[in-house]
């Protein structure tokens, strides 16, 4: 775990006055690949990071009393009608997580609960996913709910659809559960099959280096919905499910039928969906330089038909390309600031740090930080 566990354990004891029974840990997540396809049930190419969300709980009767460690603040509120906290942020996690148990049918106990993690928040790197779906196992593992671990991604998405108000695909959820150490993820979004795919970066010096911009949008959340409403537009235009089954030739025959901002929307994304299966392959092979490429190619689309994208991400990608051993680099997660994911040999690591990092930081002023991860594995409950 990447978190303390004794310490969450010892935290746990003094905030509640006895020892905790469990502890659900779950990752955060970087995409490679397949951005802002999986609402369009199409392909992702995500991977598991070692930097998680530990829940520490016990069930208790009446109420569920959480507490956030690394802020300090609390919540209580009894797990039948749960309404939104004002204010929203973390405690909406929790109470979007109960009701939407509640919404499935489960009966939940009260639990006494606190986290704590490493997944930095609001970077794109799913701390939320995280932290729902450690909290979504822990409440199944203290209720005795009969839940497999699909249900607990949908559950946990569910959450966030329908309570915390995102409207996100299920990309997150399911890296969080399902990571696999040592592999990238290749998620078919319509089926929600998955194929673990084996990174075979360090044998080949490469290494998967993710910075933080550290612009935060607070409207980042309203673009993205606005985003999924813009692909179900174009998809109802052409008459399609969804843009998955729609191709890059068939989209150019049907240019006229859509407003030109949908139609860059529909671009990217019929675009993007043949980029993961490419880079699946290039993975397959070996082939980084080619998955590189494709990093860059989908940056430029985020950037310019997606418009996800903003002046610093795009700084810290182009930094990146002027980096010799920099064999791809390209906005990750939902954007409007948030990180970029890298591809990057280890030879070339330190030049990173200083023609990256640091020369983003001299020109922006902004605390950009580096994150080297590896691929990690999922959601783990274990007894305290
Ligand atoms: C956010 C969402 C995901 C996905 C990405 C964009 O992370 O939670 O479901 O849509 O944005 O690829």
């Amino acid at each position: 775990m990447t978190v303390d566990r004794a310490a969450l354990l010892d935290s746990f004891r003094r905030t509640f006055g006895r020892p905790a029974q469990l502890v659900a840990e779950a990752p955060g997540r970087v995409n490679l690949i397949g951005e802002h396809t999986d609402y369009n049930e199409g392909h992702v190419l995500p991977l598991a990071i070692d930097r998680t969300v530990a829940v520490a709980a016990a069930m208790r009767r009446g109420d569920v009393h959480a507490c956030a460690l690394d802020c300090g603040e609390e919540d209580r509120f009894p797990p039948d009608g749960v309404a939104p906290a004002p204010g929203g942020g973390w405690r909406n996690y929790v109470r979007g997580v109960v009701w939407a148990l509640g919404e499935a049918g489960h009966r939940l106990r009260g639990l006494d609960l606190a986290f704590t993690g490493d997944v930095p928040a609001g970077a794109g790197l799913s701390s939320s996913a995280a932290l729902e779906v450690a909290l979504a196992a822990a409440f199944a593992a203290a209720s005795d709910l009969s839940l497999d671990r699909r249900e607990l991604a949908l559950l946990a998405q569910r959450a966030e659809n329908g309570f915390v108000g995102v409207q996100c695909g299920i990309m997150d959820q399911l890296t969080a559960v399902f990571g696999q150490e040592g592999h990238a993820l290749l998620i078919d979004c319509r089926s929600l099959q998955i194929e673990p795919l084996p990174l075979t970066l360090e044998g080949s010096g490469a290494a998967i280096v993710i910075v933080d911009s550290a612009v935060r949008r607070s409207l980042a959340d309203s673009a993205y919905n606005e985003r999924r409403r813009e692909c179900a537009e174009a998809a109802a235009a052409l008459g399609a499910t969804a843009l998955r089954d729609v191709t890059p030739d068939s989209l150019e025959s049907r240019r006229r039928d859509l407003p030109e901002a949908i139609y860059r929307r529909a671009r990217h994304v019929v675009r993007e969906e043949a980029r993961v299966a490419a880079a699946a392959g290039a993975l397959r092979r070996g082939d980084l330089e080619a998955l590189g490429r494709l990093l860059y190619e989908s940056h430029e689309s985020l950037r310019d038909d997606f418009e996800v994208s903003c002046t610093e991400t795009d700084l810290l990608v182009d930094l990146a390309a002027s980096v010799e051993g920099v064999l791809g680099a390209r906005l990750t997660g939902a954007g409007f600031g948030g990180c970029t994911v890298n591809l990057v040999r280890e030879e070339a690591l330190e030049a990173f740090q200083r023609q990256v990092v640091d020369a983003y930081r001299e020109r922006t002023g902004l605390p950009a930080r580096m994150h080297l991860v590896r691929a990690a594995g999922g959601l783990r409950v274990s007894d305290a």
